[in-house]
């Protein structure tokens, strides 16, 4: 029997959108469905995983064997992911983080009135929080996801530098959100290397053994 790809190793993912409010019933999200990277985090457990999933508001069943942390913004989701990351071996971002949050959250719901303007969004920038894990220096293996509209190829391969990222998959075009199937590039080191079109529980599973065989070796116990 072959050992499992990541027996022994523990690996936290971010999936999902974040939620920012901007009054107690409204905000701002994004498409995002969750499934490509609740679909990594049940790969990475089928490959003998410990999985901790922090995951924005979706309607996605827990992956079997995964710790799931439920948050809505993007600084809930940077405080969850910094208790996290501590102990773990990869980090893999695929959430669709919110850019931006309001500056200022309303208490009560913000009323429209038949006289006054529409009200003006003042918005604040949202952490980054796979830059954040990335530059630790006790940072996990970080993996990091890019959607581009255009030009994947220049703007994914400065992102990996950028994010400071061994490792980055970008989504070709913006064919993924929601959908079953994903067609991605890989960016590391040595540059781009496509993946075909495939169901993204097969590419999930086509990922995690990339990322496995990229893992610095454990020093013998
Ligand atoms: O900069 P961009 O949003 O395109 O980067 C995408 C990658 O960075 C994804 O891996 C995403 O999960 C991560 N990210 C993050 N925090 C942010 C924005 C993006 O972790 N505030």
């Amino acid at each position: 029997l072959r050992p499992k790809l990541l027996a022994g190793r523990h690996v936290v993912l971010t999936a999902g959108p974040t939620f920012e409010p901007l009054d107690p019933v409204r905000g701002l999200t994004n498409r995002s469905s969750g499934k490509m990277g609740f679909a990594l985090a049940r790969a990475a457990a089928d490959a003998g995983a410990s999985v901790d999933l922090v995951a924005g508001p979706v309607a996605l069943p827990t992956p079997w064997g995964v710790r799931r942390h439920d948050i809505e913004t993007a600084s809930e989701m940077r405080a969850a992911v910094l208790s996290l990351v501590p102990h773990a071996d990869v980090f893999i971002g695929v959430a669709a983080v919110c850019d931006w949050r309001a500056a200022e959250i309303a208490t009560d719901k913000i009323k429209k009135s038949v006289d006054a303007a529409p009200p003006r969004l003042a918005l604040a920038e949202n952490p980054d929080i796979l830059a954040e894990v990335a530059a630790r220096p006790d940072a996990p293996y970080c993996v990091g996801f890019a959607a581009e509209s255009s030009d994947l190829l220049k703007l994914a391969a400065a992102k990996r530098v950028r994010k400071g990222v061994p490792l980055l998959v970008g989504n070709l075009g913006q064919q993924t959100f929601g959908r079953d199937d994903n067609e991605v590039v890989l960016f590391d080191a040595d540059g781009p290397r496509a993946l075909p079109r495939t169901g993204k529980a097969v590419l999930a599973h086509a990922l995690i053994a990339e990322i496995a065989r990229r893992l610095p070796r454990r020093p013998p116990p």
